[in-house]
């Protein structure tokens, strides 16, 4: 139930105005003057105040300020007569929601309180989500315990909080975009907008408008003005992904925000300044775009003031398993849980694997088998196709394979046993279709299973 307190010196409004409040299921406390009024403020909580403007003594301006003041979560409303309209907006241009002037229709009261109450509440679940947010990206959703993660973290401590251009570098899928978010949650600017912007899925054409803005007129179709992606992360952070797709007109411009923070809206004359940070990825290699005339090579030298270098995840696969386990819970979070864990043999496969998409890739393969695999425990077969395949071509080599001291040859037969039977299953011992998948003719094939003495019975 929310709670109001109304102050005024008039005890009929005082009464009028905690009856209709009161019956719209509000608690309501009054006060007859502002003195009274402050001290129950200082002693107990309330979401809304309406107050008298004009009042002997402690007048509603310095009920006002002690709530803008000391009691930040509680909203005020200004209670006026006809003369001292002016006075309220004062009062709002001070922190005041709003204010309704005398005579009071209820209605008109119900739907101020309302919206002020509405208000409070959203502003209460903004700054909520944004801690919230500042928490999902503080540093426990970075997995990974390789050197190469470490030395990241460590990076992002040491950078997060100050102003410095960042350029990160690694492979599509590698986790750029959450190293960036990491930054800007933990640095002062968090409560300010992370602006993303990929350079590479905008034409070129347009590149320039919405990193800018633009005036109106300035191109054909440009209505109306609009500003652009750095207006919008101003005091936050601007993350500009695939920077290296930039057209040189285009770098010229960035070149000139690096220096000075300033820029022209496209068509526009006025000198525009903000302050932003500003991070950017790539996933191809710079240095041979400079090279080759594609990109300039002082705006690299300014964007890439701290570089942070992201492996790509087959250079760091003992992250796998946890990354595994990461997903597993993530995905399956508040649900009854389909899979726990992975079998050895699953898992080896994992880390065998060359994950070409790096942690996306790895992250939408744990989606699918939370949908597709019916076992608690992901085995080898669970595994997509891709995964399995890579996971056969490496396997053989047994645990017990150097206690026994088995030879190079009867290793090398085994293995070859192995891949002959694979190849018969198969092909349901086809052997023309087993010599195929193979690749060697149907004889040398028969010669093979003679000397490795396979029947099918074997292969059951
Ligand atoms: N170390 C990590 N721990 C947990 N999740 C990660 C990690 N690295 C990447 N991810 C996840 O993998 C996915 C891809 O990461 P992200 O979008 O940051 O990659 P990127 O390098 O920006 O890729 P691209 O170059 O394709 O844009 C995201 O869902 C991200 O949350
Ligand atoms: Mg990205």
């Amino acid at each position: 139930m929310p709670r109001i307190l109304i102050i005024d010196d008039d005890p009929v409004i005082l009464k009028v105005i905690a009856d209709i409040l009161k019956s719209n299921g509000n608690e309501v406390v009054a006060a007859p003057n502002g003195e009274s009024g402050i001290k129950k403020l200082e002693r107990n909580y309330f979401d809304l105040v309406l107050t008298d403007l004009v009042m002997p003594d402690v007048g509603g301006m310095e009920v006002l300020n002690y709530i803008v003041n000391k009691a930040t979560k509680t909203q005020c409303i200004i209670l006026t007569g006809y003369g001292t309209i002016k006075s309220s907006v004062d009062a709002i241009k001070n922190g005041a929601f709003d204010y309704i002037t005398k005579p009071i229709t209820s209605d008109e009261l119900l739907i101020v309180v309302e919206k002020a109450l509405e208000f409070k509440n959203l502003k209460e679940e903004n700054i909520r989500l944004k801690k919230e947010l500042r928490q999902k990206y503080r540093y426990n959703n970075l997995i990974g315990t390789s050197k190469a993660i470490q030395d990241i973290y460590d990076l992002i401590e040491k950078v997060a909080d100050t102003d410095s251009t960042i350029l990160i570098s690694g492979a599509s899928g590698t986790g750029k975009e959450l190293i960036t978010r990491a930054i800007h949650y933990n640095s002062s600017r968090s409560d300010k907008p992370l602006v993303v912007i990929n350079c590479g899925a905008i034409p070129e054409a347009l590149l320039e408008s919405e990193l800018f803005g633009h005036e109106k007129g300035a191109f054909t179709g440009a209505y109306k003005s609009r500003i652009g992606r750095f207006e919008m992360a101003n005091g936050g952070t601007i993350f500009l992904d695939e920077v290296g797709e930039m057209s040189p007109a285009l770098q010229v411009k960035l070149l000139r925000v690096l220096q000075d923070q300033t820029f022209e809206r496209v068509g526009g004359t006025k000198t525009i300044h903000v302050d932003v940070r500003i991070i950017s990825a790539t996933n191809k290699n710079l240095t041979i775009a400079i090279n080759k005339g594609n990109f300039r090579e002082d705006l690299y030298y300014r964007l890439n003031i701290i570089p942070i270098k992201v492996p790509p995840l087959k250079q760091r696969r003992s992250d796998i398993p946890l990354l595994v386990d990461f997903f597993m819970k993530k995905f399956q979070k508040g649900k009854r849980k389909r899979i726990t864990e992975f079998s050895h043999h699953a898992m080896d496969a994992m880390l065998d694997y060359d994950w070409h998409g790096n942690v996306r890739e790895l992250e939408n393969v744990i989606k699918r088998l939370i949908v597709l695999c019916d076992n608690q425990v992901v085995d080898f077969d669970d595994l997509p196709e891709h995964i399995q395949q890579i996971g056969r071509s490496i396997q053989p080599v047994e645990e017990d394979f150097f206690e026994e001291g088995l030879t190079l040859d009867s290793a090398v037969k085994d293995y070859e046993k192995r891949l002959i039977l694979e190849a018969l299953d198969k092909s349901n011992w086809v052997k023309t279709k087993a010599a195929k998948l193979l690749h060697i003719n149907r004889t040398t094939l028969v010669e093979k299973i003679k000397k490795q003495k396979l029947t099918e019975i074997a292969s059951a």
